[in-house]
């Protein structure tokens, strides 16, 4: 291990005051966070520290103009008490992505896995255990130049913070197809992961919450009649013939979850097909029966059924009710991470608790 983390670990810890049979996503944090500075064309100043508030100007150039780019993973530990992390260089790659689409430095693999393993580590007594629980872990980068006018900053701070969490969504989603509100426009920016998209998307997620759904199921700006994705997951539709997903654009997020979930299904000989997904033929496919299955996936979401979809102020209900492939789907996933069944397609890296640095 070659980087110089600075490392001030906390007086006490305050997990006593964490309960980790009742856990709400998104609300408790470690003890610990991981920050890092670009400056001088160069990453530094690698330090492990006791998760607090931080000093920022007000002229911060993330808060006007929106440089300003994150990641979503987590970490498990098996009854082993072996600590995994899931295809984090895939996270890392797609960073580095946003990364150079919003005109910010990318960060070296060296830091990214120091930080997130030197973080999970020294909390690693936050990682929840029961079923459907984890470690969320928050990789995010910002400007930090201290300067009015739109221009790319020159300085940027890397932190990475980390949460106990359990499910996202507690229940089956109802979604509605967007045929007004765009999240993400070819050329755009919907490929990043980037502040402002979860910006644009509030709004018209908040009219849908109004009317009763869980989230807008976003289609193409242009014509609105292909589906994307829902703004914190993909989409997926299982026919009797095939199971398909959205083709990656410039418009959505090539999720990670995603990802594996098309390796998965096409290792054991499904037919997963990635292509434009009309509404047009989901409304027919779902007049026709033959929709048995609908699911988002995500980090956050993991594998999560939609049972409605509102199109056109017409509801459509997804009966999918017994035989899931979201739960087989889950259960596999699980089960890799957990070290329980054999990973194939080298997804899982197993967290060294001796590589921790002491301070
Ligand atoms: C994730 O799935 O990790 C995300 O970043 C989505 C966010 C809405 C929680």
């Amino acid at each position: 291990m070659s980087l110089k983390i600075t490392t001030k670990l906390v007086e006490e810890s305050k997990i006593s005051s964490f309960d980790s049979e009742n856990i709400v996503f998104g609300h408790v944090f470690t003890d610990h966070m991981f920050s890092c500075d670009f400056r001088n064309n160069e990453w530094q100043n690698f330090r492990l520290e006791p998760f607090d508030n931080i000093s920022l100007s007000p002229t911060l150039s993330a808060l006007h103009y929106g440089q300003a780019i994150f990641e979503g993973m987590k970490a498990v530990k098996n009854t082993d008490g072996v600590i995994t992390l899931f295809r984090p260089l895939d996270n890392l790659a797609r960073l580095n992505r946003s990364a150079k689409r919003m005109c910010m430095p990318s960060l070296p693999a060296e830091v990214f896995m120091e930080a997130l393993q030197q973080l999970v580590v020294v909390d690693s007594a936050w990682i929840p255990t029961k079923e459907g629980s984890s470690l969320y872990i928050r990789p995010f980068m910002f400007a930090t130049d201290d300067y009015l006018g739109v221009k790319p900053s020159e300085s940027y701070r890397f932190m990475v913070y980390a949460c106990p969490v359990s499910s996202y969504y507690s229940h089956a989603l109802k979604v509605k197809v967007e045929e007004h509100y765009t999240r993400a426009s070819a050329g755009g920016v919907g490929a990043a992961k980037c502040a402002g998209n979860y910006a644009a998307s509030m709004y018209p997620t908040k009219l849908a919450q109004d009317e009763g759904f869980d989230q807008v199921l976003w289609t193409d700006g242009e014509t609105h009649s292909y589906l994307e994705e829902t703004g914190t997951s993909n989409v997926f539709v299982i026919t009797d013939e095939a199971i398909y997903t959205p083709e990656l654009s410039d418009s959505l997020l090539a999720g990670i979850t995603r990802d594996s979930i098309i390796k998965l299904l096409r290792s054991q000989g499904k037919n997963v097909i990635e292509t434009k997904v009309s509404v047009n033929d989901l409304v027919e496919w779902h007049n026709k029966g033959l929709v048995k299955e609908m699911f988002v996936s995500g980090t956050a979401a993991t594998v999560t059924n939609i049972e409605l979809f509102s199109y056109k102020g017409q509801s459509y209900k997804v009966n999918a009710i017994d035989n899931l492939l979201s739960t087989d789907i889950i259960k596999t996933f699980n089960q890799m991470k957990a070290l329980v069944l054999p990973d194939p397609f080298n997804w899982v890296t197993v967290v060294k608790a001796s590589e921790l640095i002491t301070p």
